[in-house]
C-alpha cells in the first residue's frame, strides 16, 4: 500500500503561508492538510475559508481540510467554494453528522470523519457507506506539536479491518504527534495517509523535501 504525506500548515510560517504551500508542494507532498480551530470546539482559533481559498491557487494538489469546529453545518459550503477537496468533520461536535457529511458528497467533495482520542472507533460504523476517509487523531486536538498516543495503534488496526471488510475505497489518515521515529508503526497498523505538521516544516523550506523523504523511509 502506498503511503500518502499530508502536511499539516498548521506547522508552517503563516506570515509567507502561500510561499509555504509552493514550497511543500514541490517538496512531494501528496496532500495539503488544514487545520481549522473555532476557539470553542478546540481551545485555539485558526483559519477560515477566505484563508484557504487564498492560497488554492499556490498548489495542484488535493487540499485535505480538517474542521474542528461545532457548528459545522454552516460552515461546509465556505470550505467547498474555498477549493476544498476532502473535508473531515468530527463526530463529538454536536451537529449533525449524518446531514453533515451528506452535505459534502453533494458538492462531489470527499467526505472524511475525525475521530477523538477518547472516541471509540465503532462511531464510525453507521457512516461506513459514504466515508472516503477517516482520520484519527493521535494528540487531543488544538494544537501542534503534541507527543503520540499510543494506544492509537489498536484504534488503526480495528479501522483497518474494518474497512478492508467493508471492500470500499477507504483512507486511514493518521493525525498527530507523528516523527520519523514512530511512522513506522503507524503504517504498519494500517493507516496510509500521515499527517504531519512540526516533523516536516522543521529546518525551513530547504529541508522539507529530506523529510517528506525521510518520512517515506528513503
Ligand atoms: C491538531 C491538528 C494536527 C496537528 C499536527 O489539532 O489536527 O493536524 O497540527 O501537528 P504535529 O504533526 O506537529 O503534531
Ligand atoms: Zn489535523
Amino acid at each position: 500500500m502506498s503511503v500518502k504525506v499530508s502536511p499539516s500548515i498548521l506547522a508552517s510560517n503563516f506570515s509567507s503561508l502561500g510561499e509555504e504551500v509552493q514550497s511543500i508542494t514541490k517538496a512531494g507532498a501528496d496532500y495539503i492538510h488544514v487545520d481549522v480551530m473555532d476557539g470553542h470546539f478546540v481551545p485555539n482559533l485558526t483559519i477560515g475559508p477566505a484563508v484557504v481559498k487564498s492560497i488554492r491557487d499556490k498548489s495542484d494538489i488535493p487540499f485535505d481540510v480538517h474542521l474542528m469546529i461545532d457548528p459545522v453545518e454552516p460552515y461546509i459550503e465556505g470550505f467547498v467554494n474555498a477549493g476544498a477537496d476532502i473535508i473531515s468533520i468530527h463526530p463529538e461536535a454536536n451537529d449533525d453528522t449524518d446531514a453533515c457529511l451528506k452535505k459534502i458528497k453533494s458538492h462531489n467533495v470527499k467526505a472524511g470523519l475525525a475521530i477523538n482520542p477518547n472516541t471509540d472507533w465503532e462511531v464510525v460504523k453507521p457512516y461506513m457507506n459514504v466515508l472516503d476517509l477517516i482520520l484519527v487523531m493521535s494528540v487531543h486536538p488544538g494544537f501542534g506539536g503534541q507527543k503520540f498516543i499510543s494506544s492509537t495503534l489498536d484504534k488503526l488496526k480495528a479501522l483497518r479491518k474494518e474497512i478492508d471488510q467493508s471492500g470500499r475505497d477507504i483512507e486511514l489518515e493518521i493525525d498527530g504527534g507523528i516523527n520519523f521515529e514512530n511512522i513506522q508503526s503507524v503504517i504498519d497498523a494500517g493507516a496510509n495517509v500521515i499527517v504531519a505538521g512540526t516533523t516536516v516544516f522543521t529546518g525551513g523550506q530547504s529541508e522539507y523535501a529530506n523529510n517528506i523523504k525521510k518520512l517515506r523511509g528513503k
